[in-house]
Formats: structure tokens, C-alpha cells, sequence
């Protein structure tokens, strides 16, 4: 049997020393293993399965293809289940997560999708009408306002009234809790998890997730009667979701619906926020890229018609370079083997957990020359397969937000370089004669600094 390169346990401090590094500095954490252990290794811990991981293209391939049941992924999304609840597709496996996921990708794809084409660039349109010439504004603050709006929309299927607003301001207050690295420590070490009281970060948190259960399960009950009452024609996925039942004739309960709800609206806003401001900041970092870019825009003439900037070569190309140099998630989910599985030749046992590395792959220097310097032009001149890039992950918990993901980053960015000129503020144009603005995390993923601002440097007529 061929041995894997191994990082043996450690205990005591030697070990908090490592975790607080892969959660305060991931990248240069992730980088120094890679370096040191090559594509494919294995972490040992105490009394625990070993961990494999891997940012090896064909490893990848073996394990996004392996067969459907040889993985469980629930039990190591289960540090989750504080945020997101016991019902979550996070947490599912098996028949149940595959029967989920079916129901729960159509309004992900195809028609469904492209309906909520013109919502994306109301609700852009909307969110940026605030912004003033010459006035600084938090990058991340406007892209999470448009991506939060565009999921309740997409979920919801409602963008106004009393109940929405209130529920839009307390998920951005919650996902606050985590919006610096210090406080990404409250996901890794459940210790940390104490309640005390309304002052104290997780006494806070769990005020603000109480209030937020209630507005749900008030509108759930409220849509339940509806749909009883009429036989209203709708497409959104909360509907979908309340009306569908499984194989014995049941519906989702309460508790279910709210898990799933809750999911949605977390995976699919944080996420793609982040990926929108590192979109604006690379785009006004290379004014040859923000040229290039407008240079293809303006082709379209002055009528924006969505399905062609959605297919845009060079607009796609730095959508996918922004998602390749600092993919959001740095890892995929945690894969625990529940049967032998040969990789590359070498044998695992039941019981080991699997993950790959975006990051790592994402600077393959063999797959992307020159990996850290942001490079649309490298998508156009080859195609990747799905294990070469990887920014949603792959396989059977492939991210079922992706098309929409996508679709958000293009057709915002389009909506918004139509009306602006947009500015780095000084500080970052001073950083630029040194090196561009580097990532930081936010809970499980990594993102750019929340202070990153920009300013409006005059307003398109
Ligand atoms: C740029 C934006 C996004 C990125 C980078 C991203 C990335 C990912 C990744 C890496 C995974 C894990 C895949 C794996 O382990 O193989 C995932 C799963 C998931 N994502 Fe996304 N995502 C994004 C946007 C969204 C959106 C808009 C939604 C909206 C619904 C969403 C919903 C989900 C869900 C529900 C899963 C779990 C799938 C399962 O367990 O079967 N994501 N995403």
C-alpha cells in the first residue's frame, strides 16, 4: 500500500495554535501545508478519523464522481446546524438530501432563473440610486443589500411590506456576528457559545435568530392559509416547498420549512456579496480589465438585454477570475467515507474525512501561471474541467446556487458600470503602487476586508 505524506496529531497548545492560524490566516495556513506536503496529504488528529486532503485534479475527479452513498457530509456540516437548524440540506444525506435537492434546484436553473433576471437589475438599480458623486460608500455593504434583496425575492417571492424589511435588517444584524475573524472563533469553538446576555456577542446572536424564527414561522403559517384558501399560481420556492410532499403524501413541517428557508437565505447572500465586491474591486484595481470590460458592454448598445450580458466572453472571464484568485470557499464540505474508496492509488478506510481545496487548486502554478496575479484573459484562452476549477464545489453537493450566482455578478456589475464610474477611495489607490488588498475571513468563508470603500467618481448620463 502506497503511504500518504501525513501531519501527525499534536495536543495542547501546539494544537489551539494551529486552529486559531487556519482560522485567523486560512490562506497562508493552507499555502505553507501545500507547499510542504504537496496535492494530496492527510492530517491526523487524536482520537479522531484522519483527514485527507487534496487540491489534485484527478483525486478530485475519483471523489466528485464516486458513487452516490460513499460519502456522508451531514454529520461534518453538523457544526452548522446552530445557524441553519437539524433540517438543512447541509445536513441531509442519503435519499432525503437527494429528494431536496430535486425539489429545491428548478427555481435554481433554466426559465425560473432568467425570470429573475429583470428583479437582479431593479433591485441594483434601486440599491444604487443612493450613491453621490465623490462620496465614499462600503463596497460590501451596497453588494450584500442587492444579493439579500435578490434571495428574498428568489425565496420569498415577496420584496416589500413590514414583515420583509424587518426580516432583511435582523439576517444582516445576525450574519454581522461574524463579520470579523475574532468572531469567525464563535463557529470553530462551541466553548465560546455563551449566553450571556444581550451585551455579550452570543447573547445577542440567539436574541436576533429568536427574532427572526418568529417573523418565518408567522409567514408560514400565514402562506399555509393562503395557498389553502386559493388556488394562487406561484412559482417561488417557499411555495414550491410548502406544497410539496413526499412519497407517504406528506408535506414539510414547520420546523423543515424554516430550516430550509433559513438556508437559502444564508448560502445564498453572503456568498455572492463577497464575490461582487472582490468583482468591483479587481475591475477598478486593472483599469485595462474595467476598458476591457466597458469595451464589451457598450457592444450591446444602449438597450441591456439580459441574456446577452449573460453571455458576455470577457465579462464571464473575470467573473470566473474573481471566483478562481479568492474563491469564497476555501474548502468544500468535508466528505466522511463510508465505505473503502481507493484515490490515486492509495486505500482509505470507512471513517476518514475527505476535503478538497479550492484555494490550493485555484493556484495550481502547472493549471493558472503567475496563480496570484489576476488574469481574466487565462479563461479565455482554455477551458477548465469541473476538477480543474472548482469555485462551487462538485459531485452530488455541487452548490445549487451557482447559475445564480452568476447570473447576479454579470448582470449587476453591468447594470452598475452603466451609471457610474466608479473609483477606488485613496487609500487604495496609494496600496496600489505596493500590493492589492488581501482577504480576510468571515465565518466559514474568506472575503474582502468589510472597511473596503469606493466612491462614485461621476454619474453616467
Ligand atoms: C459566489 C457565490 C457562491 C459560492 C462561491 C458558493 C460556493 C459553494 C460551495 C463551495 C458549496 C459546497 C460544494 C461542495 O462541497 O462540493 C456550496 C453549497 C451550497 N450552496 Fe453555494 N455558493 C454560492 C452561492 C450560492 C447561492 C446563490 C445559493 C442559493 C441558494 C447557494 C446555496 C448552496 C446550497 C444550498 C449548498 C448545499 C448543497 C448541498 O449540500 O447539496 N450558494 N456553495
Amino acid at each position: 500500500m502506497k503511504q500518504i505524506p501525513t501531519i501527525k496529531s499534536t495536543s495542547g497548545w501546539l494544537r489551539s495554535i494551529r486552529q486559531i492560524n487556519a482560522i485567523l490566516r486560512p490562506l497562508e495556513f493552507i499555502e505553507k501545508r501545500t507547499q510542504k506536503y504537496g496535492d494530496f496529504y492527510q492530517v491526523t488528529f487524536k482520537n479522531s478519523p484522519p483527514t485527507i486532503m487534496t487540491s489534485n485534479p484527478k483525486a478530485i475527479e475519483e471523489i466528485f464522481t464516486a458513487s452516490t452513498g460513499t460519502f456522508e457530509v451531514g454529520r461534518g456540516n453538523k457544526m452548522l446546524s446552530f445557524l441553519v437548524g437539524d433540517n438543512s440540506l447541509l445536513l441531509l444525506d442519503g435519499k432525503e438530501h437527494r429528494n431536496r435537492r430535486r425539489l429545491l434546484m428548478p427555481p435554481f436553473h433554466g426559465e425560473s432563473l432568467q425570470k429573475c433576471s429583470e428583479q437582479i437589475v431593479n433591485i441594483t438599480n434601486k440599491a444604487c440610486d443612493r450613491l453621490e458623486t465623490d462620496k465614499p460608500f462600503k463596497v460590501r455593504s451596497l453588494t450584500q443589500e442587492i444579493t439579500m434583496r435578490v434571495i428574498l425575492s428568489v425565496v420569498f417571492g415577496i420584496d416589500s411590506g413590514e414583515r420583509y424589511d424587518r426580516l432583511r435588517e435582523l439576517l444582516t444584524t445576525l450574519l454581522e456576528t461574524f463579520n470579523t475573524p475574532l468572531n469567525s472563533s464563535l463557529i470553530f469553538f462551541p466553548w465560546l457559545q455563551k449566553d450571556w446576555g444581550k451585551f455579550s456577542p452570543w447573547g445577542r446572536f440567539l436574541l436576533l435568530q429568536q427574532e427572526i424564527r418568529t417573523l418565518i414561522y408567522a409567514e408560514i403559517k400565514e402562506r399555509r392559509e393562503l395557498l389553502a384558501s386559493q388556488n394562487i399560481e406561484t412559482k417561488d420556492i417557499f411555495s414550491l416547498l410548502l406544497l410539496a410532499k413526499d412519497e407517504n403524501g406528506e408535506g414539510m413541517t414547520d420546523e423543515e420549512l424554516h430550516d430550509e428557508l433559513i438556508t437559502l437565505l444564508f448560502a445564498g447572500h453572503e456568498t455572492t456579496a463577497s464575490a461582487l465586491a472582490w468583482l468591483f474591486y479587481w475591475v477598478h484595481y486593472f483599469p485595462e480589465v474595467q476598458e476591457k470590460l466597458r469595451f464589451e458592454l457598450n457592444s450591446l448598445g444602449n438597450n441591456l438585454n439580459y441574456q446577452e450580458i449573460n453571455n458576455l466572453a470577457y465579462l464571464n472571464a473575470v467573473v470566473s477570475e474573481t471566483l478562481r484568485i479568492y474563491p469564497i470557499a476555501i474548502g468544500t464540505f468535508a466528505r466522511l467515507l463510508t465505505k473503502p474508496m481507493s484515490i490515486m492509488e492509495y486505500d482509505f478506510e470507512p471513517n476518514t474525512w475527505l476535503i478538497v481545496s479550492i484555494y490550493s487548486l485555484h493556484h495550481r502554478e502547472d493549471l493558472y501561471p503567475n496563480s496570484k496575479q489576476f488574469d481574466p484573459q487565462r479563461f479565455l484562452n482554455r477551458a477548465y474541467s469541473n476538477y480543474e476549477y472548482i469555485p462551487f464545489g462538485g459531485g452530488n453537493r455541487r452548490c445549487i446556487g451557482s447559475a445564480l450566482a452568476l447570473l447576479e455578478m454579470k448582470l449587476v456589475t453591468a447594470t452598475i458600470l452603466s451609471r457610474f464610474k466608479l473609483k477606488l477611495t485613496s487609500d487604495r489607490e496609494a496600496s496600489r503602487r505596493h500590493r492589492p488588498m488581501l482577504p480576510v475571513r468571515r465565518g466559514l468563508t474568506i472575503a474582502p476586508p468589510s472597511s473596503f470603500e469606493m466612491r462614485v467618481e461621476s454619474k453616467i448620463d
